[in-house]
């Protein structure tokens, strides 16, 4: 009797153990399916630097919808797709009035916005869009100032995929320590819409985005004021300035979050074929997005070789998405290395000078000892086994770019 009751219990607590086992267990799958979900809806697009093309530079204030399209095919065609350039992007100038309930409508230059989404999506691209905080955007038309929530719907229906956010007029509304939270409130709203849009920040490095930005859902933050004051129109010494001043903030950009220094200026005007490899060399030895801003129709065969150079893409889009960093400076030549997977690095040798200049760099100083495979990326050739350090004479404004690795002899 003893020994039966004794069964009875011990058979029911098993029974209640397996019950709370399996209650406890499908507990824990929720909670790790419900951490999977969270995951894969913060899992960030921007695990790499995001590659694309952006209006600004190439058509300003004058953009329209054909341009757009234009470049779409151009892209698709010229090799610039088959590269990695995944991004559409529509800067300032594309919006219209608002309606009686408050939402925006594109102007007359964009007569269906959903319908060239849909053709940048229909040929494998994404559509980014552009606005403001402010009142104003930079260029004088509407901004999101009070209709954030509403704009974020907007472009969630019209199919956007990528949205910058550039300070502009804000400062007529928010003080300067409002400024997180200005760029915060889109974020909520973008969240809201329902729809993942890589979140790009634009208020030109005035209040230290990369400290805070990744805490408001920031992908991307511009690091300092334009890369060029003119459309169409590159000055080298201040596409050299803006590059070299994020020497320091290297320990910020990391997969997800990237140090944006402005776009890339191959094929505009002011920039000849070694200022060209310079700029395409140093950003994506600094993980930048690499987002084109030139008219794509006039871009020479030279100029396209630069801009979809697999192997320093293949620098840029590095998985581990460790942002280079200055090794040395001496007079108007700096050295930069960038850390890649396979134990693997990329090291620039620039010369801002105004002549040829020798460069070199010691293995030592970028951590390496022994012996090293060197190639040089913009010569597309082996150079062999190194010891101790590389040496190169780098044209003036130019580059030399090598990826080196150790060859595990001493
Ligand atoms: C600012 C931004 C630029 C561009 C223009 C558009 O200057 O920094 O990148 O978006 O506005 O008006």
């Amino acid at each position: 009797m003893l020994k039966g009751t004794m069964q009875r219990i011990l058979e029911n607590s098993t029974r209640v153990a397996i019950k709370a086992g399996t209650l406890f267990a499908i507990l824990v799958l929720a909670i790790l399916l419900a951490e999977g979900c969270a995951e894969a809806q913060s899992s960030s697009p921007a695990a790499t630097p995001p590659m694309g093309w952006n209006t600004w530079y190439a058509f300003g204030c004058r953009v329209t919808e054909a341009e757009v399209r234009a470049a779409v095919d151009a892209m698709a065609a010229n090799g610039m797709k088959a590269a990695g350039y995944e991004y559409v992007n529509l800067d300032d100038c594309w919006q219209g009035k608002r309606d009686a309930k408050g939402f925006i409508h594109s102007n007359e230059r964009f007569p269906d916005m959903k319908g060239l989404a849909e053709y940048v999506h229909r040929r494998g691209f994404k559509f980014g869009i552009y606005s403001s905080p402010g009142p104003k955007t930079c260029g004088g038309y509407a901004g999101s100032y009070r209709h954030e929530k509403q704009d974020a719907e907007t472009y969630a229906k019209w199919g956007v995929d990528f949205v910058k956010y550039d300070w502009c007029s804000a400062s007529q509304v928010y003080k300067p320590r409002q400024l997180k939270a200005a760029y915060e409130k889109m974020r909520k709203s973008l969240l809201r819409a329902r729809r993942p849009m890589v979140y790009s920040l634009c208020e030109y490095g005035m209040e230290a985005p990369w400290l805070w930005g990744p805490g408001v859902g920031a992908n991307l933050w511009r690091t300092t004021d334009d890369v060029s004051n003119r459309i169409d129109f590159q000055e080298y010494q201040r596409m050299m300035f803006v590059g070299f001043s994020e020497a320091g903030l290297e320990r910020y950009a990391g997969p997800g979050h990237w140090n944006n220094p402005d776009m890339l200026q191959i094929g505009n005007r002011g920039l000849n074929l070694d200022e060209d490899k310079t700029q395409m060399s140093l950003w994506s030895l600094l993980a930048a997005p690499l987002i084109s801003s030139t008219d794509l129709a006039r871009l020479t065969p030279a100029q396209l070789a630069i801009l979809t150079n697999r192997d320093v893409i293949a620098v840029d889009q590095d998985s581990l998405g460790i942002e280079g960093h200055r090794v040395s400076q001496t007079g108007p030549v700096e050295v930069w290395a960038k850390t890649l997977s396979g134990s693997r690095l990329a090291v620039g040798l620039f010369n801002s000078g105004e002549s040829p200049l020798p460069a070199s760099v010691r293995f030592s100083d970028i951590g390496i000892s022994g012996a090293v495979q060197a190639r040089d990326l913009w010569q597309r050739k082996d150079l062999g086994k190194h010891r101790g350090r590389f040496s190169a004479e780098i044209p003036k404004h130019g580059v030399v770019m090598i990826e080196i690795q150790s060859s595990g002899e001493p």
